[in-house]
């Protein structure tokens, strides 16, 4: 048997009841793995609120590391007493015990912890595809400025860091000025308090009038228009968010107004569709979290049973970092 954490229904912190469920034994792909620490990311708010729907009722939760306990049929990469950590579809990572696909879950190497590795997989896989696979037209050197929203957040951290790492001077933006000292601790070379200042004007002066490359986007609604017109001719909008609302629909005719600008809107999921894909993307994260030149930052802790004030926290705007749920 396994707690877990389930919605009935769409709607508030309020819906998240923790029930308790028989676990199974895993079939062919398939693996069954006991929890030691999960994390939390906004993509468990958009499908709790129902921004995103799926079918109920719906086990939360898309990040976890724990032990692998049993192997199904054709699972080569994984055996049993493995220490492992996943971002994955589909969701119900709040619990203690899951059966799961295999795929996209890997082992975590001896010198990452486990909060570690529950904390970072969903959000540095993220980081990761974006810095590295998300790229304007011109492509990203050294040197270049790029600009990265809620800096100070769980994606945006690690952003902070590995954009340094790979020689990107990063823009970022936050809510506070304490959120933004904290970007900046963190490798952002510049960060802008967008509940003050206008980003956009900002970012004109710090870049000389010449605009960016690419936006990384995942506030949405309320950055949307401002992020394009940061963006210089032939610029991508890497739109991959909705924190403060989903972005409404827009005309194509503004991309050429704006100069010939792009627009993409990325999910980690395209990403990880396959083992090899997914292995690859991760090596890469532990790489860079194993050379120190990316620190996880785990900022908030709660036992899984208080999941309802955790999102509230996240909501409500309240964390910096990464939030874990401890077992
Ligand atoms: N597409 C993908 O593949 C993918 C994967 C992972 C994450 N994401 C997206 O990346 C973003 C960051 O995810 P995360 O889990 O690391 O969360 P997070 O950044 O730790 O939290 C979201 C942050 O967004 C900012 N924000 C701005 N307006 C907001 C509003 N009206 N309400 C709430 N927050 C607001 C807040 O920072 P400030 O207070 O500094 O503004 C808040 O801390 C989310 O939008 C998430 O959906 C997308």
């Amino acid at each position: 048997m396994s707690l877990v954490v389930q919605i009935d229904q769409n709607g508030g912190p309020e819906v998240l009841k923790l029930v308790e469920v028989s676990v199974g034994q895993p079939g062919p792909g398939e693996i069954r793995i006991r929890h030691k620490a999960i994390g939390l990311n906004f993509i468990d708010v958009y499908q709790r609120s129902g921004l995103y729907t799926l079918p109920m009722p719906l086990k939360l939760g898309m990040e976890a590391s724990g032990i692998v306990e049993a192997v199904g049929e054709g699972v080569t990469h994984l055996k049993v007493g493995d220490r492992a950590a996943y971002a994955s579809q589909p969701p119900g990572s709040y619990c203690q015990e899951r059966v799961m696909p295999a795929k996209c879950v890997c082992k975590l190497p001896d010198d990452i912890s486990f909060e570690t590795g529950a904390a970072m997989m969903l959000k540095g896989l993220t980081a990761q595809y974006l810095l590295l696979k998300t790229l304007p037209v011109q492509g990203l050197e050294k040197g270049d400025f790029v600009l990265f929203h809620a800096a100070a957040g769980g994606v945006g951290l690690i952003a902070c860091q590995w954009a340094k790492a790979l020689g990107l001077r990063l823009i970022g933006t936050a809510g506070t000025d304490a959120k933004c000292q904290l970007a900046l601790a963190n490798g952002a070379e510049h960060c802008i308090n967008y509940s003050t200042d206008d980003f956009a004007v900002r970012v004109k002066e710090i870049t000389g009038g010449k605009g960016l490359k690419v936006v990384y986007d995942s506030v949405g609604k309320d950055t949307w228009d401002k992020s394009l017109d940061c963006l210089r001719p032939f610029g991508l909008m890497a739109t991959f968010g909705n924190a403060s609302g989903a972005v409404p629909p827009f005309a194509p005719g503004i991309l050429g107004n704006k100069g010939s600008l792009y627009v993409t809107r990325q999910t980690l999921f395209t990403h990880i569709t396959t083992r090899e894909s997914t292995q690859a993307m991760a090596d890469d994260l532990f790489a860079v979290v194993q050379s120190g030149k990316v620190k996880i930052h785990i900022d908030q802790q709660f036992p899984l049973a208080q999941v309802q004030e955790a999102h509230r926290a996240l909501e409500a705007r309240q964390t910096t970092g990464c939030t874990i749920l401890t077992l």
